[in-house]
C-alpha cells in the first residue's frame, strides 16, 4: 500500500547493512529491502518503484549487471549504486550500460545520502510528468480542436440573436434585432450607443456570431480605463526600445484578432493619437505597432460602443469627425430598461435560470408582486442592475420557492410611479390638492411596510404607529390589497424565429 512517500528498493546481502539504511531512510521513504537479486527482482514486479539502491558487491551478480538487467525491464526507475572506494573503476565502465543516477561510497553519511535520494525521487516525478505531458499533447491536439470548435458552436447559440437577446413581442428591441440581423454578416463597421447596462456588449457579441468571422477571435477592449499609451501599445503592439519597459517587441490585439472582430468600449474617451492610429486600420487595413516605422496589415471589424452622445463630442472637437462616420457604418441606440418595461418579466425568469447553476442553488420563479415591483422600478443600472438584483434574491430566499417581494432591495421595493423616478419628482409631477399628493405618498409608504413585513398587519401597524383597526381602515379606503396568487405566470419568450 502507498503513503505517499517515494518508494525506494535496496539490495545488500549483508543484512546490517540493510538494516542501517532502512533506519535513516524509513521517515521520508518507503523502504522495501532484498538480500538477492532474485528477491529484488520479484519486489520490482510486484510494487511500484521509484529508486533501486542497491550493493555493487553481491555473491550471485555484481550490482552493475543486476542494475543493467533492471534497466531492460523497468527503465524508469532510477538506479543508485553503493559501493567500496576500490569497485570505482568497475562501476564507471559500468556507469554507461546500467544508466546509473549516482554511486555512492562507503562509508555513507547519512544526511548526503538522503540528499541524493531525494533529488533522484524528484528526478523520477520530474521524468514521469513530462512523460504524462507528451502523451497529453499527443493525444489532445485533436481533442482540443474538438472541444474549441464545440465551444465555439455553443457561444454562437449563446449569442443568437433570437436565444441570447431577451425581449418580448413588443419590445422596441425588435426592430433593432431585425436590422442588426441583417447587418451582421457584412464588414459594417457598428456603432452601439445606450446607457450602462444596456447590453451594448452582448449586442456586439451576438454581431460577431452571425457574421462570418465567428470562428475567429472576438476581442473586447474598453478604451476608458487605462492611460492612453497603454491602450495603444495594447492594441497596436509595438517595438523593442519603444519605450523604457518594452523589452521585446509585442503583437497587439488588433493583430492578434486577425480574422475576427474587436469591440471598443467607450471610444469617445480615447485621444487624438489613438484616434489617427485607428482611422488608419480602419481606412487601409494596416497598422504600426508603437516605435516601430513599418506598417502592417489587418483584417478585423471594428465594432465600438460609448455611453457618451458621441455628435456632441464631435462637436466640441474632442472625436474626429472622419474616424466618428467611420465608426457609425450603423448608428444603433440601446434603450433603457424603463422604455422597454414590457421585456422586465422575461429577464428576469432569463437571469434568475442564469443564475441558479452560477450560484448553485433553485427558485420556482417570482412572485407576482415582486415582478410588479420590478416593472415599476426604474433601473439606472439597466440588465445589469437587474442581474444583481435577482442574484441577490436567490441568494437570500428560501431554496426552490418563489422569490417575493420582501426579497427586493428597498430602492426597487420603494419603487415610485413608473414615470418619475424619485420622491421629490412626485411631489411636482402629482397634480391635485395638498390631501390628495399627502395621500399618495401615504399610500406608497403603506404598501412598502406591508411588502416588506409580508402583508403581516400586526407588524407593519406597529412599525407606522398605527393601530390594527386604523391599519384596516386605511387599506380599505385605499383599496390595498396583497396581489392574487403567489406565483407570477410563466412569461411568453419572443417567437421571433426566421425573422428575415
Ligand atoms: N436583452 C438581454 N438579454 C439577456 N441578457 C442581457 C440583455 N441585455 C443585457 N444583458 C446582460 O446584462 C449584462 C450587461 O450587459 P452588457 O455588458 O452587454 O452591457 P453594456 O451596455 O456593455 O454595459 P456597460 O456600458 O456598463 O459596459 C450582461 O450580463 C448581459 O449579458
Ligand atoms: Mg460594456
Amino acid at each position: 500500500m502507498s503513503t505517499g512517500k517515494p518508494a525506494i528498493l535496496i539490495v545488500d546481502d549483508e543484512r546490517r547493512s540493510l538494516e542501517s539504511l532502512e533506519r535513516n531512510l524509513a521517515d521520508e521513504f518507503d523502504v522495501l529491502l532484498a538480500e538477492n537479486t532474485a528477491e529484488a527482482e520479484q519486489l520490482l514486479a510486484d510494487n511500484w518503484v521509484q529508486i533501486i539502491l542497491c550493493d555493487q558487491r553481491m555473491p550471485d551478480k555484481s550490482g552493475v549487471r543486476f542494475l543493467t538487467e533492471m534497466r531492460e525491464k523497468w527503465p524508469d526507475v532510477i538506479r543508485i549504486i553503493i559501493s567500496g572506494y576500490t569497485d570505482a573503476d568497475d562501476i564507471i565502465s559500468g556507469v554507461n550500460d546500467a544508466g546509473i543516477y549516482h554511486y555512492i561510497t562507503k562509508p555513507w553519511k547519512p544526511e548526503k545520502l538522503i540528499l541524493v535520494l531525494r533529488n533522484a525521487a524528484m528526478m523520477f516525478e520530474l521524468e514521469r510528468q513530462n512523460e504524462l505531458l507528451a502523451i497529453e499533447l499527443r493525444v489532445s491536439a485533436g481533442a482540443a480542436n474538438t472541444k474549441v470548435n464545440e465551444r465555439r458552436q455553443s457561444l454562437r447559440k449563446t449569442y443568437d440573436f433570437d436565444d441570447g437577446i431577451i425581449r418580448s413581442k413588443t419590445s422596441p428591441m425588435n426592430g433593432i434585432c431585425d436590422t442588426l440581423i441583417r447587418i451582421a454578416p457584412f464588414d459594417l463597421s457598428v456603432l452601439i450607443c445606450g446607457e450602462s447596462g444596456t447590453g451594448k456588449e452582448l449586442v456586439a457579441r451576438a454581431i460577431h456570431y452571425n457574421s462570418g468571422r465567428w470562428n475567429s477571435p472576438f476581442v473586447v477592449q474598453n478604451c476608458g480605463s487605462m492611460p492612453q499609451e497603454i491602450l495603444e501599445a495594447e492594441l497596436f503592439g509595438f517595438k523593442k526600445g519603444a519605450f523604457p519597459s518594452a523589452v521585446h517587441d509585442y503583437t497587439g490585439l488588433l493583430e492578434r484578432a486577425s480574422g475576427g472582430t474587436v469591440f471598443l468600449d467607450e471610444i469617445g474617451d480615447t485621444t487624438p493619437a489613438f484616434q489617427v492610429r485607428l482611422l488608419r486600420v480602419m481606412q487601409e487595413g494596416e497598422l504600426r505597432p508603437v516605435g516601430s516605422n513599418q506598417t502592417r496589415k489587418v483584417d478585423v471589424r471594428i465594432l465600438a460602443s460609448s455611453q457618451k452622445n458621441l455628435e456632441e463630442e464631435v462637436q466640441a472637437g474632442r472625436l474626429r469627425k472622419d474616424l466618428y462616420f467611420r465608426l457609425a457604418g450603423l448608428c444603433i441606440q440601446l434603450p433603457p430598461l424603463r422604455d422597454r418595461r414590457e421585456d422586465i418579466p422575461l429577464l428576469a425568469r432569463f437571469l434568475l435560470n442564469q443564475a441558479m447553476p452560477k450560484l448553485g442553488k433553485t427558485a420556482a420563479g417570482f412572485t407576482v408582486e415582486a415582478l410588479s415591483c420590478m416593472k415599476r422600478y426604474c433601473w439606472p443600472g439597466n440588465v445589469r442592475e437587474m442581474q444583481n438584483e435577482i442574484e441577490r434574491m436567490l441568494v437570500m430566499g428560501p431554496e426552490d420557492e418563489y422569490l417575493g417581494a420582501e426579497l427586493l432591495s428597498p430602492k426597487v421595493l420603494m419603487a415610485a410611479d413608473p414615470e418619475v423616478s424619485d420622491d421629490l419628482a412626485l411631489v411636482g409631477a402629482v397634480g391635485g390638492t395638498l390631501k390628495e399628493r399627502v395621500e399618495k405618498f401615504e399610500v406608497k409608504i403603506l404598501r412598502e411596510a406591508l411588502i416588506r413585513h409580508r402583508w403581516n398587519k400586526s407588524k407593519s401597524a406597529r412599525e407606522l404607529g398605527l393601530s390594527r383597526v386604523g391599519l384596516r381602515g386605511k387599506l380599505e379606503r385605499y383599496g390595498l390589497e396583497k396581489d392574487e396568487g403567489k406565483a407570477a405566470p410563466q412569461p411568453e419568450f419572443v417567437e421571433n424565429k426566421g425573422v428575415p
